[in-house]
């Protein structure tokens, strides 16, 4: 056979399965979205939620935290089939830049005037965005974001999150016994933004 009559037939089997290849692709996505892997809650989950637990865990009532590297963690809370989960509460907990909770089982050395825990309930559009710090290490364990959500009252989630290329990542205990889709579901870039660094965490839960 002609090596150009070769190459047109590819051309059009490409073109008539293409579209079929796209149509599954597409149906597949939304049937199988993965549910965001979860994660051990650690010993550090609040004992009693601050007065001040809002978005903003860089502002702990009247004071401001000025340490550590400020970062926008936003995202949407998501179904299976990609359906927003509106009500949807997305918690929020971690260390301060010197590596402590606010929690008794942390010596209360926490800096007061970081929040460490916050708490968004979503709209319709499922979305909640927090302003922080860029998670850090401590104490063997590689920078991460405690999560979890609710849905009335239900636990839907409890996972945590990871910063893409951190180094301590490979040598976290919790981090490397994940599989690798579960770590890059759980595990986002930091990238700097034009108001400090910017990561996106798209929450899947099984609701
Ligand atoms: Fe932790």
């Amino acid at each position: 056979m002609h090596p150009r009559t070769i190459q047109r037939r590819q051309v059009a089997a490409a073109l008539v399965f293409a579209p079929i290849v796209w149509r599954s692709a597409r149906a597949q996505n939304a049937a199988q979205r993965m549910a965001t892997p979860p994660q051990t809650e650690g010993p550090f989950y609040p004992v009693s939620l601050p007065r001040d637990s809002d978005y903003d865990l860089l502002r702990n009532g009247a004071m401001t935290y000025g340490r550590g590297q400020p970062a926008w963690v936003d995202g949407s809370v998501s179904d299976t089939s990609g359906k927003p989960v509106a009500g949807a509460q997305v918690e929020i907990w971690q260390c301060d830049e010197a590596g402590h909770y606010h929690h008794p089982g942390d010596g209360g050395r926490a800096d007061p005037a970081f929040q460490g825990f916050g708490r968004v309930t979503v709209g319709a559009d499922g979305r909640y965005r927090f302003r922080t710090i860029r998670p850090v290490p401590y104490s063997g364990r590689t920078p991460h974001i405690h999560v979890k959500v609710k849905l009335g009252g239900r636990e839907l989630l409890t996972t945590q999150l990871y910063v893409a290329g951190d180094p301590n990542n490979e040598r976290d205990f919790l981090w490397r016994r994940m599989p690798d889709p579960a770590r890059a579901a759980v595990t986002v870039p930091f990238v700097a933004g034009s108001d400090g660094l910017q990561a996106t965490f798209p929450i899947v839960v099984a609701a």
